[in-house]
């Protein structure tokens, strides 16, 4: 099987990267949202996005107008995903929600299609599970900004094919990304590494190591990071950094994996970082 038409669920920030890059590259992609408005917000972000490629040569005019003509926006599941052969989702990491997706792009994708997920935290064997296609199921996990960031992780779940591996490693590498296996494990590679070092950054914060500035000018200076991890943490989101952190810790069971409880009060007070004006820093 070979992809020639893809579906992406879920209009917020990854989903919109994630059609970004299927249209730029010569996918027709249907974009996927109940949400009507957000799904408005997507393509406006989109066209923002292509054209800041446009400035800096990254692509042509003309690439950016054919990509959005392969862009289609519809709040209905099934309609969008009926002749796709890749529908990757990027909903909530919420079970309920991944377990509803799923039920429906299993009943209503073709039966060939794969189903991938661009979930950070919640296991691959599990979402496939959800369906009666687990070999067809696989993590397709990408990084924020994803026009921008060149990795993406290939997550292999208990019962995942490896005929399905290689088509999604194909496609990524044609969209111009680098695809790494990774077994389905809490986190994969990326967040395992990833949020220790930002929960460590924050509990410096805590314990007055250093003030926030000083603790990212020391990551971005001393070991070469283009944000330091206060800061990448505010992009992420506190609360999408704490829900990984309490994975981790919850299914690897070591305590070096504990989330800081300044970050947990950051986020019950709703200073989430970038998306709401506050976290580590203020953002205007
Ligand atoms: N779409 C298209 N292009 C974009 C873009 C977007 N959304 N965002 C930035 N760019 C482009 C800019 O146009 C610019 O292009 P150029 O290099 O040709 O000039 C380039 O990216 C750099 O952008 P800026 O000049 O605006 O800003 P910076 O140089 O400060 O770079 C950054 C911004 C790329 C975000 C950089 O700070 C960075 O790499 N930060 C780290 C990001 C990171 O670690 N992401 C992973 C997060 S973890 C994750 O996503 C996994 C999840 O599971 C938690």
């Amino acid at each position: 099987m070979s992809v020639q038409h893809t579906a992406v669920v879920g209009a917020g920030t990854m989903g919109n990267g994630i059609a970004h890059v299927l249209a730029l590259h010569g996918y027709p992609v249907a974009l996927i949202d109940l949400d009507e408005e957000l799904l408005e917000d997507a393509r406006t972000t989109i066209e923002r996005n292509l054209s800041r490629q446009v400035d800096k040569d990254a692509t042509t005019s003309d690439a950016k107008e054919a990509a959005l003509n392969r862009l289609s926006l519809t709040p209905d599941t099934a309609e969008g995903v009926r002749s796709a052969d890749l529908v990757v989702e990027a909903v909530p990491e919420e079970q309920p929600i991944k377990a509803d997706v799923f039920g429906t792009l299993d009943a209503h994708a073709p039966d060939d299609a794969i189903l991938a997920s661009n979930t950070s935290s919640i296991s691959i064997t599990w979402i496939a599970a959800q369906t009666k296609r687990p070999e067809q199921v696989i993590g397709m996990h990408f990084f924020n900004p994803v026009p921008v960031m060149t990795l993406v992780e290939v997550v292999r779940g208990q019962r995942t094919s490896s005929a399905t591996f290689d088509i999604v490693a194909e496609v990524a590498e044609d969209l111009d990304k680098n695809p790494v296996a990774v077994e389905d494990y809490p986190g994969f590679v990326s967040n395992r590494v990833l949020m220790p070092m930002i929960n460590e950054a924050i509990f410096c914060v805590m314990e007055g190591v250093a003030e926030p500035e000083d603790i990212d000018t020391v990551m971005e200076m001393g070991m070469n990071h283009p944000m330091g991890p206060l800061t990448l943490a505010d992009f992420i989101g506190l609360d999408v950094c704490l829900h990984i952190l309490e994975v981790l810790h919850d299914e690897l069971g070591d305590d070096k994996y504990r989330p800081c409880p300044l970050l947990r009060r950051k986020v019950t007070a709703g200073q989430l970082g970038r998306k709401t004006g506050e976290g580590f820093f203020e953002y205007g």
